[in-house]
């Protein structure tokens, strides 16, 4: 297994809309495998292939509180068929979004399906912040990230500490 490296906002490859997985083959589940170790090394509760720059449409995840019991899950090609409600996460955050947080508006209750590993299609319903975790992850399949989301007031104040950030680093190289 290996750690992957985490594409960080403004990285365009974010931007793109990812590729269905055709096949469960060794090179997708040693990525679920890499993804799922990434995404505990960070740590974070969800990572979609997208953020480690790869091009196929499948999410890990794992909201348990105690992570050191590391049992994860997958969904290949997933898609939420429904949604319902409204939910406001809390301090909402992101991988490839550092050093910020932001309440976003989620949909309470959602319905998703997908593949498991081993190619069985599964239909899930979430509700609260495992729903939120299914709506953000996915939205990085479609090249979304919660900072797109949020008020146009607070995406700029990031941007432009992010441009700020940017700027530094090259004047000091
Ligand atoms: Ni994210």
């Amino acid at each position: 297994m290996a750690l992957l490296e985490i594409l960080k906002y403004p990285d365009k490859f974010l931007k793109r809309s990812a590729t269905p997985v055709a096949e469960i083959n060794d090179d997708i589940l040693e990525l679920i495998d890499d993804m799922a170790e990434t995404m505990y090394d960070e740590p974070g509760v969800g990572l979609a292939a997208t953020q480690v720059g790869r091009d196929e449409r499948l999410i890990v995840y794992d909201i348990s509180e105690d992570q050191e019991k590391r049992q994860y899950d997958v969904l290949i090609n997933p898609e939420i068929l429904s949604q319902e409600g409204v939910f406001v996460t809390e301090k909402e955050g992101c991988l490839s979004v550092p050093d910020f947080k932001a309440n976003v508006k989620r949909a309470a209750s959602v319905t998703v399906s997908g593949l498991n590993r081993k190619g069985k299609p599964i239909r899930l319903e979430a509700e609260d912040m495992m729903a939120a975790v299914f709506q953000h992850e996915i939205d990085h399949l479609n090249g979304i990230l919660f900072i797109d989301r949020i008020s146009g007031l607070k995406r700029d104040m990031y941007k432009r500490r992010i441009k700020k950030q940017l700027r530094k680093k090259s004047k000091k190289k």
